[in-house]
């Protein structure tokens, strides 16, 4: 009788500790799924040199100022849209790249409504991409 009951507990115990282990793997393999990447150790970095050319790709069929209507009001053609922001207001916060929502959006964390690029055939942006984005935005968004 004594010994069931000891192995019963002994079994519940170890039900638990993997229950607990398990949880824990769970959340940090999606933490790892939406992890920023690293910002890129380059410097020098501007909008007209390094990063236009990934929005012009990338982002611009819905979102180019030039054209009469861009999803959220957010033109990415040039610096001043993108400082500008959309009709919720800034989605770079100049020298915090970690807060700003458009390097979020790109490295698809948060809301997945606000993963960019978005739309039939969207392919998200490379590691190196993101890290661009984030040391420009980190040096100043020059
Ligand atoms: C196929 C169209 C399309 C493409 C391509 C696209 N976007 Fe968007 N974007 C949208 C739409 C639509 C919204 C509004 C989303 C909403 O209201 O949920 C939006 C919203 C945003 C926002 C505001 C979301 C927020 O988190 O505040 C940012 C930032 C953004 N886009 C950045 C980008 C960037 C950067 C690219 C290119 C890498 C890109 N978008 C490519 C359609 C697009």
């Amino acid at each position: 009788m004594k010994t069931t009951l000891k192995l019963t507990v002994a079994t519940l115990a170890a039900t638990l500790a993997l229950t607990f282990a398990a949880s824990a793997e769970d959340t940090n393999a999606a933490a790892g799924a939406a992890a920023l990447p690293p910002a890129s150790t380059k410097t020098g970095l501007t909008f007209d040199k390094d990063i236009k050319p990934i929005f012009d790709v990338a982002c611009l069929k819905c979102h180019d100022g030039t054209k009469p209507k861009q999803a959220a009001k957010l033109a990415l053609d040039t610096l001043a849209g993108v400082l500008k922001g959309d009709r919720d207001g800034k989605v770079v916060i100049v020298g915090n790249s970690a807060k700003s929502d458009l390097v979020l959006s790109v490295a698809h964390i948060g809301e997945d409504d606000t993963f960019m690029p978005k739309g039939k055939g969207a392919k998200k942006l490379t590691d190196e991409q993101i890290g661009l984005i984030r040391a420009w935005i980190d040096q100043g968004a020059k």
